[in-house]
């Protein structure tokens, strides 16, 4: 291989490198772009408001659950303010945003809404009050996650806190004492037993 040889190989190499460099750079940004913004393509009128509501509580819930989950220091201001919002975004301010039959592209949302109306509504509701009940309760440390598997009876407070959102509608447990972190848990089952039901699967 004579020396041109070599420095033509050089050439194509550094070549290979930059060009693969730049596609790497390239495919890092795409992957950081917000998806959101995928997402809302060709969004227009209501699906592109409620789609820009749901990103909202999107982010606040991510504020929270980055508090609960440790990484960031739990901070009570920063939780109600977050529960504020949520609360500002919720009940009519959802349900509004759903006139009867608004499917169109690219919207995820189901036929059924209106089919099951009232059932939309009520968690549209209660995403009202479990948000208020959380601004109350964010004086309320969270519970220590080491303690979370058993209560003294053995009954796991996962099986508990399927119950509690019953039991505050039927006034037996007011959500506001409760460590704040369960009743976060309850505004995440919430946003899920919506979109189960009411919004297309991934
Ligand atoms: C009353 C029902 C309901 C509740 C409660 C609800 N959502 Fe949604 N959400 C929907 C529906 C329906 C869609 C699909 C809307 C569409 O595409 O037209 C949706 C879509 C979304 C999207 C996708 C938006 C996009 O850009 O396409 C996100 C994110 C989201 N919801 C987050 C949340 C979070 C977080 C909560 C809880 C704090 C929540 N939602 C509570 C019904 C609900």
């Amino acid at each position: 291989m004579n020396i041109l040889n070599i420095f033509k190989l050089s050439i194509l190499y550094k070549n290979t490198i930059s060009c693969g460099t730049v596609l790497v750079v390239f495919c890092t940004l795409s992957l950081l772009a917000p998806q959101v913004v995928l997402s809302h393509v060709g969004a227009t009128g209501v699906v592109k408001h409620r789609m820009d509501l749901m990103d909202k509580l999107k982010k606040e819930m991510k504020s929270l659950s980055s508090m609960y989950k440790g990484d960031k220091q739990y901070d009570p201001h920063l939780v109600r303010h977050a529960s504020d919002i949520i609360n500002s975004h919720s009940g009519n301010t959802i349900t509004k945003l759903f006139p009867e039959g608004s499917l169109s592209e690219p919207s995820e949302a189901k036929a059924n809404i209106w089919q099951q109306w009232d059932y939309f509504v009520e968690l549209a509701e209660q995403q009202h009050s479990i948000s208020h009940a959380l601004f109350s309760a964010a004086n309320n440390a969270p519970e220590d996650p080491s303690l979370k598997t058993s209560n003294m009876m053995g009954v796991t407070t996962n099986m508990m806190s399927g119950n509690l959102l019953k039991d505050s509608i039927d006034n037996k447990v007011d959500l506001a004492t409760l460590p704040s972190n369960q009743v976060f848990k309850l505004l995440i089952d919430n946003c899920s037993s919506c979109h189960t039901r009411f919004r297309v699967a991934d």
